[in-house]
């Protein structure tokens, strides 16, 4: 089943620019990370209680840099916890949802993540993660 809601991710093209503007707001970045294998670089921001994730292309490749070419700037993902990450997939596929990934792949804090396509939800791309375990 899907858990609490664990950050929502907006898509920027400079990401110190970003944040320049999100410390005049009064929010800090808690956590600052490349994933290479999103061609990403990450902050996380603390705001009150909701995570907010600034996604910045590292690489004219990848999915966050084509949504920035097709879109702009601006939301892009609504991320949600899961326990099971592999076992919400499989649900999710048999209620008919389009799913972008069929595995789970590795997201920033070593969690596991996984995208549910955007026409499966009216237009919000959806995010799965499933925290580390120690
Ligand atoms: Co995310």
């Amino acid at each position: 089943m899907i858990g609490r809601a664990h950050h929502i991710g907006i898509a920027v093209r400079d990401l110190e620019g970003t944040l320049a503007r999100y410390r005049a707001l009064g929010l800090v970045p808690t956590s600052v990370e490349d994933v290479p294998p999103e061609s990403v670089r990450v902050a996380f921001l603390d705001a009150g209680g909701v995570r907010l994730e600034l996604l910045e292309p590292l690489r004219p490749e990848g999915a966050v840099h084509r949504f920035l070419e097709r879109r702009g700037e601006g939301l892009h993902h609504l991320a949600f916890e899961v326990e099971d990450i592999v076992a919400e997939l499989a649900r999710l596929g048999e209620e008919g949802f389009q799913l972008v990934d069929e595995g789970p792949r590795p997201g920033a804090h070593g969690r596991s993540v996984a995208f549910v396509h955007p026409k499966s939800l009216h237009g919000v791309l959806l995010e799965l993660v499933q925290e580390a375990r120690p």
